[in-house]
């Protein structure tokens, strides 16, 4: 495999993430970013797209002569972009929309883990004709409730709190539509579990799963896991509590049974499922699948790998996945660093300085998400701007240079957790590491 044009599609942390990492690869000659983003532009092409037009995608990839085409955001996937360059005949990596209804409609999903007995939370899923009925849903649980809307929300339709009046506010406004549109008029109620979270992607090729080494994402805007989700302020990986045995367990009793129950669906799966776990006292549940990879997960799991990701990713496409993963010894930190008011109202339009001097460090790389160009500047654009991903030999070494890059970085208003790996980090001191 060698002399490949690869076509990577989206323009955020996770693109570039794939971007870099393609770039960095014998197998590939040429890495083309739709629409990309400014830090995109330092290794390809970018070109302007409507990424969850299949049609689009198909000409633009016909133009390039994509020899493979790597979508990264979920919205393109549901929206049937990969049925659609398989149908003109070009190798995508990525589940076809059937397989996306994963992360597609969360009640579609709660169906098929119930049918393949994986661990998950009790739940029950309504339309908005059954409000009745989902408040009463309500009065099942205990202490902690959650409700999801059942279509895609951007990463901010769930709510997890202790208060039932909250909760069924949120049911209230998401099945009249008011607060996440057609979206909401579907809820998924659940019960609140606890435990450690983790992420596990899994390479595909509808009939092998191959795990990458799993990462810990921090959900919440604040230090602590305080105040209100977001996609993710930073992650790391190795993550202690991930031993092989866990990793084994998710595979044995979530992932796997979930391929074979799609199998028999007629639903083959291509690409890199997510899942996304709780470890509870009763062994790990399944929260979410997703159909792409984490953001941020991706930006630290990614640099861990010893062996090409684009050789995985075009095996896998072809639906024979023979190289085997391999992860270096490596530990990686990922830094969120986000706008001010993130993630109700970011401010935007700051120039920002100092990406260069961090990119600079050893073993740090600086991948853009909400960035713009303005004349020669580069300014913030989104509520999540960059993500700082730093290796060290431990996740002490990688936390602390991940941080002394992110140090470098100014702009008014930049914001980000301070503790991203840090009781991971506290935890792994002066021990072996087991993990994966
Ligand atoms: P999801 O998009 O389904 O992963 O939910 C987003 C976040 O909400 C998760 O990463 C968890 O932090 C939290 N969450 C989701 N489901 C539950 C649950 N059943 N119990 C507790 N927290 C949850
Ligand atoms: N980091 C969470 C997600 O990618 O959905």
């Amino acid at each position: 495999m060698a002399g490949l044009r690869v076509l990577v599609l989206g323009g955020g942390g996770r693109e570039h993430a794939l971007a870099w990492s393609f770039a960095r690869s014998s197998a590939v000659d040429e890495v083309i970013a739709a629409p990309g983003n400014p830090g995109m532009r330092a290794l390809g092409r970018c070109v302007p797209v409507d990424a969850t037009d299949p049609k689009a995608v198909t000409t633009l990839a016909a133009d390039v002569e994509a020899d493979l085409v790597v979508v990264g955001p979920e919205a393109p996937l549901v929206a049937g972009v990969v049925d659609a360059l398989e149908v003109d005949g070009r190798l995508a990596f990525g589940p076809g929309a059937a397989a996306a209804e994963l992360e597609g409609s969360k009640a579609w999903m709660k169906g098929v883990l119930a049918d393949a007995g994986v661990p998950t939370a009790r739940h029950g899923a309504f339309t908005d004709d059954r409000a009745d009925e989902a408040l009463a849903f309500l009065d099942t649980l205990d202490d902690l409730y959650v409700v999801k809307t059942d279509g895609l929300a951007a990463g901010k339709g769930v709510v997890v709190t202790e208060s039932r009046d909250d909760a069924a506010d949120a049911v209230r406004s998401y099945l009249s539509g008011e607060a996440f549109g057609d979206a909401g008029r579907t809820v998924v109620i659940e019960e609140g579990l606890s435990g450690p979270e983790l992420s596990v992607l899994v390479l595909c090729d509808g009939d092998n799963a191959v795990p990458l080494p799993p990462a810990q994402d921090f959900k919440r805007i604040g230090d602590g896991d305080t105040g209100p989700n977001t996609g993710g302020m930073g992650a790391y990986s190795p993550v202690p509590e991930a031993t092989t045995a866990v990793v084994d367990t998710v595979m044995d009793s979530a992932v796997h049974p979930t391929l074979d129950v799609l199998r028999g669906r007629g639903i083959t799966y291509r690409g890199v499922l997510y899942a996304g776990l709780m470890l509870t006292p009763q062994g790990p549940k399944v929260l979410e699948y997703n159909v792409r990879f984490g953001d941020p997960e991706c930006q630290a799991v990614v640099p861990r790998l010893a062996s090409d990701l684009a050789v995985h990713c075009m095996e896998a496409a072809e639906g024979r996945l023979v190289t085997p993963v391999a992860v270096r010894e490596d530990a990686c930190v990922t830094v969120v660093l986000a706008a001010e008011g993130y993630p109700v109202s970011p401010r935007t339009g700051d120039a920002i300085e100092g990406i260069g001097n961090a990119d600079l460090l050893d073993g740090v790389a600086v991948f853009h998400a909400g960035t713009s160009m303005s004349g020669d500047e580069v300014t913030t654009s989104g509520g999540r701007v960059l993500a700082v991903s730093a290796l060290g030999p431990d996740l002490v070494a990688a936390r602390t240079r991940a941080y002394e890059a992110a140090d470098l970085i100014h702009w008014p208003g930049v914001r980000y957790r301070r503790d991203i790996a840090e009781s991971a980090a506290a935890r792994t001191v002066g021990t072996p590491d087991a993990t994966p």
